[in-house]
């Protein structure tokens, strides 16, 4: 199902557990980092960023997705998430990630013992709302 080589994973988990010492996160101190791999091998972050307005806060897994569209990357090959218990990703971002295909693989890692999960996203978010809905798709 998911054609990622150990050394991407690593990689990518490295990345996402570094991105996660920039976690912004004063209100929760549960502190995420995110790492998107996209096919030419670039590596985009993203760290949780919070808000004393609650409602504000965005998630690891948004803020990396929204830097790669910024950056001109569409296409990803991979994301890892880094956190204490190796979350998986909230609801929110899950409906955000399908935006960019349901075949993404998305690594969970446990910063605590480096164990890892590799899970596809359609895996985690089935019967996803997404554009193929809308009655004006082709
Ligand atoms: N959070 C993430 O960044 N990603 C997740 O997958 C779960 C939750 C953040 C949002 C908030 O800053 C904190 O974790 C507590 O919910």
């Amino acid at each position: 199902m998911v054609d990622l080589k150990t050394k991407e994973i690593d990689r990518l988990i490295l990345s996402a557990t570094t991105a996660r010492d920039q976690a912004y996160a004063p209100h929760s101190h549960f502190y995420v980092g995110a790492a998107l791999l996209m096919n030419d091998g670039t590596v985009v972050i993203g760290c949780n960023v919070e808000n004393a307005s609650y409602s504000m806060c965005l998630c690891a897994e948004r803020v990396a997705a929204s830097s790669a569209i910024a950056a001109g990357y569409r296409e990803w090959r991979a994301i890892a998430i880094a956190s204490v218990g190796g979350v998986a990703p909230c609801g929110a971002c899950r409906q955000f990630l399908a935006e960019f295909g349901l075949d993404l693989p998305v690594i969970t890692t446990d910063i605590l013992d480096g164990s890892y999960k590799v899970r596809n996203l359609k895996h985690l978010f089935p019967e996803a709302f997404d554009g193929s809905s809308l009655p004006h798709h082709a």
